[in-house]
């Protein structure tokens, strides 16, 4: 299965994704997660993302549509993939469009995680990650059992240098701006099911298993 998870910034894509691409059998392609791998490397694609991510700023769109590509065309993706954050533009979407139709095939699916703004602020504000492992956890919704390390692997938990308050309120700006109109791109065809992405991780799971059920 192709699929999107669409949805604003501390929406769950990436707590979600890590479910559904274990339930599906295919690989999540995250493209923060990529780019946060090529700043911690300190690759020169990470040192121009930075400037762009510290600011709640979309890096541009050419730079992302190429690592995707690249991305794409390696092996595991293949048979499927799930893709968290991209493309979160008109012009990322046409070009992943036309990037399918190339390879002859398509996406089945954009599924969409709707919370509101508030939700999305204390998610944010409360999230920290793992140095060791990417496991996302949060200080009160999903609290490891100490403070700063990771229960999984016994890493360091650090918090995003973009889930300050500032760059969140900028991050929702560029998305009700840049992304919110992939709804309707997707909408008209007929790829989109938008899921409540409230309450419980695991009854958010279940919803969006559903979703792909029913259209899979
Ligand atoms: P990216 O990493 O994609 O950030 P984002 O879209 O802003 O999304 P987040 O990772 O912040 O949130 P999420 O929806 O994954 O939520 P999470 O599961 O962590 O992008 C970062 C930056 O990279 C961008 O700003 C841009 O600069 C650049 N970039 C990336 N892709 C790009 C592209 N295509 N084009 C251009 N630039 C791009 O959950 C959040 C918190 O909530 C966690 O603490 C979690 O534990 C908690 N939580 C999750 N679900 C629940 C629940 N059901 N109940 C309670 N808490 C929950
Ligand atoms: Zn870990």
């Amino acid at each position: 299965m192709r699929l999107v998870l669409v949805g604003p910034p501390g929406a769950g894509k990436g707590t979600q994704a890590e479910f559904i691409a274990a339930h599906l059998a295919v690989p999540k392609i995250s493209t923060g997660d990529i780019f946060r791998a090529n700043v911690g490397q300190g690759t020169p694609l990470g040192v121009e993302a930075k400037r762009y991510m510290d600011a709640g700023q979309l890096v541009p769109d050419e730079v992302t549509i190429n690592m995707v590509r690249e991305r794409l065309a390696e092996p595991d993706a293949g048979d499927g993939f799930l893709l968290d954050g991209f493309p979160r533009t008109l012009p990322q979407a046409a070009a992943l469009d036309k990037l399918l139709a190339d390879l002859g095939t398509q996406l089945d699916l954009v599924l969409e995680l709707v919370v509101d703004d508030d939700e999305v602020i204390r998610r944010l504000s409360g999230r920290r990650q793992c140095r060791g492992c990417g496991k996302i956890w949060h200080v009160e919704f999903d609290a490891p059992s100490q403070e700063a390390a990771c229960d999984r692997c016994g890493g360091e938990l650090y918090q995003r240098d973009d889930d300050k308050p500032h760059v969140i309120a900028e991050r929702l700006k560029v998305y009700s701006r840049d992304t919110a109109p992939l709804v309707d791109y997707y909408g008209a065809q007929n790829k989109l099911v938008g899921i409540d992405a409230t309450g419980p991780v695991e009854d958010v799971t279940v919803r969006a298993i559903d979703a792909l059920r029913s259209y899979g």
